[in-house]
């Protein structure tokens, strides 16, 4: 075991060598105060080894009263440090607080012998309201032990708070944070589909603004959805390459069985996804901490606000014409809201509802022979809603929210299905003004594009590289700052499997390039090029380079 590193910090030369390999997904360090006084509290210690479905982390946690006013912190940060060694497949985790999913995770992979470590430090700020009152902490990673399989994840879950002060102000918060979940007390919130998921949510009838937050993931059959084959091009692949039902997903968000807001998901690549090989030690983007999708839903208090139970549903759906998808994608929300300081119901009225049920879709191609096609799907997609709200104390505000979204999936099949390309585009535009004022912005770009390459039919063995970007410029909710993320990953690997997963070969290189600013002038830029052979052998760092104000930080 050999770990090489020439890492350039701030124009300084270190070599570090050792033995645990460090894995890490690129990303900016919260933004936190530096010179502000902090409680640490340790939310649990957990090792998740045969834990599916009845195995999660389930604590109590109270608010420390230490650090100044409960809920009046500067800012809220998780610490989740993993260790693990030995053999085993990527896992998802699911952290739920009071019944609210605030973090969607998943693993590395480890290594025999000594085994792997991470760390990723979330900013848990906009979940204020949630951590100012003693509550149920449950964090679901549901993980297997059996023949073959015997990497226990072990962890480790910090929560810090820093105390707010006249140069540190307490952060922006909601009035409530409800859940759009499965409200389950004994594992992770999120839902299962399809179907869809429903559930009756009552609003206070004085809320004035209602921002929704959405989590959504593939797994299963759905795992690779963006390689999915349209169902007509189906017959002509064998299914042991891929599954049915397309490369395009919406997530969907209905108030009352109409359409409020919608998400063209990011995909993102778990660290078995693809090959192993290209995972180590840099995780896809977004595998430690998984995007989520903003919607307004202002411009349904003048339904939402008769004091009655309202039906919320989530739902995938793809481009056929009948929106099958398989099993499963698991989703989840939830909603901040903002109360008037009058307690008196908040009324108005939608004047514009201009939103089809479904994306306008298209899928295209033709195939010569069984396993040699080309197919494309696109999609597009806009939302227009319009209303006037009048809250209780006399403020009236006119609200626009809109979507523009664009995708495009083009897939080739050759050598008997053997061989794969993919390009995939999505990309759009949300906004919501209110009286003018933009409170939710999101101009996102989620290129990928792979060649995948199977050497032969028993799928055994094969070559992959991958390009793809997250770039968005995101203002999710008033109460948050808009930031800039453009990250940019290449890779290329080789994978065989070998008589048992421990006997597995592969190598691999992993080039990433991330930056981040934020409206307050945060800036955090970091370009990493990797090289990881044999699979868990020798990891070589040719290039690190951290610079921004955030880089002291991190
Ligand atoms: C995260 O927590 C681990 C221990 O659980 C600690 O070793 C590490 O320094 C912490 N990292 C940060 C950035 O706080
Ligand atoms: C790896 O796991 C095995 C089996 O659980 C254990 O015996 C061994 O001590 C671990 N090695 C390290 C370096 O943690
Ligand atoms: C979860 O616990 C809360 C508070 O004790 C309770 O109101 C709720 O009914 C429980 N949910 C389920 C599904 O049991
Ligand atoms: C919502 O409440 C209505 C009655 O108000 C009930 O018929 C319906 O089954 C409930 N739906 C869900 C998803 O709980
Ligand atoms: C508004 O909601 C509050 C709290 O549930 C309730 O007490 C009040 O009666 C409601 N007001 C109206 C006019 O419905
Ligand atoms: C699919 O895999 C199964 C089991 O691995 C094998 O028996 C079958 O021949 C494969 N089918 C095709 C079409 O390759
Ligand atoms: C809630 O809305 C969804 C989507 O329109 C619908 O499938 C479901 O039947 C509705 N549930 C109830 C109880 O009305
Ligand atoms: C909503 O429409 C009704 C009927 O036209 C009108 O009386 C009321 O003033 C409107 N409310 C708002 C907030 O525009
Ligand atoms: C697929 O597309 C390529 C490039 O556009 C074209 O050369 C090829 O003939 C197409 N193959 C099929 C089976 O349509
Ligand atoms: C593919 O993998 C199998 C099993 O690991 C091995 O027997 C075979 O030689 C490999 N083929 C190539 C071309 O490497
Ligand atoms: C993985 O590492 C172990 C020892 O650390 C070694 O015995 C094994 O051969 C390695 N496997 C591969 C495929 O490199
Ligand atoms: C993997 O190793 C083989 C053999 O040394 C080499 O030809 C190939 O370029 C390597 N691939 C990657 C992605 O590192």
């Amino acid at each position: 075991m050999l770990t090489i590193l020439w890492s350039i910090l701030s124009l300084t030369l270190t070599t570090v060598t050792g033995t645990v390999i460090r894995d890490f997904q690129v990303g900016q360090p919260p933004v936190v105060p530096k010179d502000a006084k902090q409680c640490r509290v340790e939310v649990f210690q957990h090792d998740f080894a045969n834990s599916f479905d009845t195995g999660s982390a389930i604590t109590q946690l109270n608010p420390p009263t230490d650090c100044g006013d409960i809920g009046s912190w500067a800012a809220i940060t998780l610490n989740l440090t993993v260790t693990s060694n030995g053999t085993q497949f990527d896992r998802l985790g699911i952290f739920t607080f009071h019944n609210v999913e605030i973090w969607r995770t998943s693993t590395f992979e480890p290594t025999i012998g000594d085994g792997i470590i991470w760390t990723y430090v979330k900013d848990a700020t906009q979940y204020m309201p949630l951590f100012s009152e003693a509550g149920l902490f449950i964090f679901e990673l549901d993980n297997l032990i059996e023949t073959g399989l015997d990497g226990v994840y072990s962890t480790v879950l910090t929560a810090t708070y820093y105390e707010s002060s006249r140069t540190n102000p307490a952060a922006k918060k909601a009035d409530l944070i409800i859940p759009i979940s499965t409200l389950s007390n004994t594992t992770g919130n999120d839902a299962s589909v399809p179907p869809d998921f429903s559930l009756n949510i009552t609003i206070p009838n004085n809320t004035v603004a209602i921002y929704a937050e959405l989590f959504a993931s593939g797994n299963g059959l759905e795992e690779d959805w963006f390689f999915n084959v349209p169902d007509k091009f189906f017959s002509d692949i064998s299914s042991n390459i891929t599954s049915a039902h397309d490369g395009f997903r919406e997530v969907r968000l209905l108030v009352d069985g109409m359409v409020a807001g919608v998400a063209f998901p990011y995909i993102t690549v778990f660290s078995g996804g693809f090959d192993p090989s290209c995972w180590r030690p840099i995780g896809s983007y977004g595998m430690a901490d998984l995007p989520t999708y903003a919607v307004d839903l202002t411009p349904f208090l003048p339904i939402l606000t008769d004091n009655s139970p309202h039906n919320f549903t989530l739902d995938v759906v793809s481009a056929e014409a009948n929106h099958s998808i398989n099993a499963n994608w698991f989703v989840s929300g939830n909603l901040q809201v903002i109360l008037d300081s009058s307690s008196k119901p908040t009324t108005g009225n939608i004047t514009v509802y201009s939103v089809n049920d479904f994306a306008d879709t298209s899928i295209t191609g033709s195939a010569t022979e069984f396993g040699t096609f080309n197919a494309t799907v696109t999609a597009k997609r806009e939302i227009h809603i319009e209303a006037d709200i009048l809250s209780g104390s006399g403020h009236l505000t006119h609200t626009v929210w809109t979507q523009d979204l664009q995708f495009s999936n083009v897939q080739t099949y050759r050598n008997n299905g053997l061989f794969a390309t993919l390009q995939q585009t999505s990309t759009g535009k949300s906004s919501s003004t209110h009286n003018g004022v933009p409170v939710l912005s999101d101009v996102f770009s989620f290129p990928f594009s792979t060649n995948f390459d199977y050497f032969d039919e028993t799928l055994t063995n094969w070559t992959t590289s991958i390009d793809h970007s997250y770039d968005r410029v995101l203002l999710p909710n008033p109460l948050r700052i808009a930031s800039t993320i453009n990250n940019h990953q290449t890779t290329n690997g080789f994978f065989q499997v070998g008589s048992e997963k421990s006997g597995n070969f592969g190598n691999g290189t992993n080039s990433n390039t991330f930056t981040y600013s934020d409206v307050e002038g945060n800036t955090y830029t970091r370009k990493i090029n990797v090289a990881n052979t044999n699979f868990n052998d020798t990891i070589i760092v040719f290039l690190d380079e951290i610079s921004g104000s955030l880089a002291s930080t991190s």
